[in-house]
């Protein structure tokens, strides 16, 4: 029986320990980049969809797909994980409206480097954030257009390639 409580009392420890132990930056360098599709577990909709998604130096999104409910809210959360700075791993989010050729706005996006490579008054883009570096975050709000498939990418000067996908609305 006292065995039993010490054993308790070692796990109580340890599980301890391996929370306390994970701050950010074990994080960013322990977990491999699996282009993972949104779980239902990441978006809570109350009224609003809540999306994470995370970047990194290598050029990356955390997510290909990204789904979110019609007739609500969302809010998009980037975060970059990286160091590096803006200038050189600037990341930014941007959702196409339906139809329009990623590949062609990201060559249009790049003469906007003055505004986050966003061209202004765009038809084209649905919602953006502005361009982050390492270690920075920003989050926006929009309506969820309406059901379909969208493209999504980072529109800072040959991210496009890598850092793309899918938005659904269902
Ligand atoms: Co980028």
């Amino acid at each position: 029986m006292k065995i039993f409580r010490v054993l308790i009392v070692l796990v109580i420890v340890a599980f301890g320990c391996n929370t306390a132990n994970k701050t950010p930056e074990a994080e960013n360098t322990t977990k491999i980049m699996t282009n993972e599709v949104t779980k239902p577990t990441d978006i809570k909709v109350k009224g609003v969809n809540e999306v994470f998604v995370s970047s990194n130096d290598q050029m990356q999104f955390d997510k290909t797909e990204i789904r979110v409910k019609s007739g609500h809210k969302v809010t998009l959360t980037l975060r970059h994980k990286g160091m590096m700075s803006k200038i050189v791993m600037g990341h930014n989010f941007v959702l196409l409206n339906k139809g329009v050729d990623l590949v062609k706005f990201a060559q249009k996006a790049l003469s906007a480097q003055d505004h986050n490579y966003v061209p202004l008054g765009s038809k084209d883009v649905l919602a953006y954030t502005k361009i982050i570096g390492g270690g920075e975050r920003v989050s926006i709000t929009f309506d969820a257009p309406e059901k379909g498939t969208y493209d999504f990418l980072c529109s800072f000067p040959g991210h496009y390639a890598m850092m793309k996908g899918k938005f659904i609305v269902e």
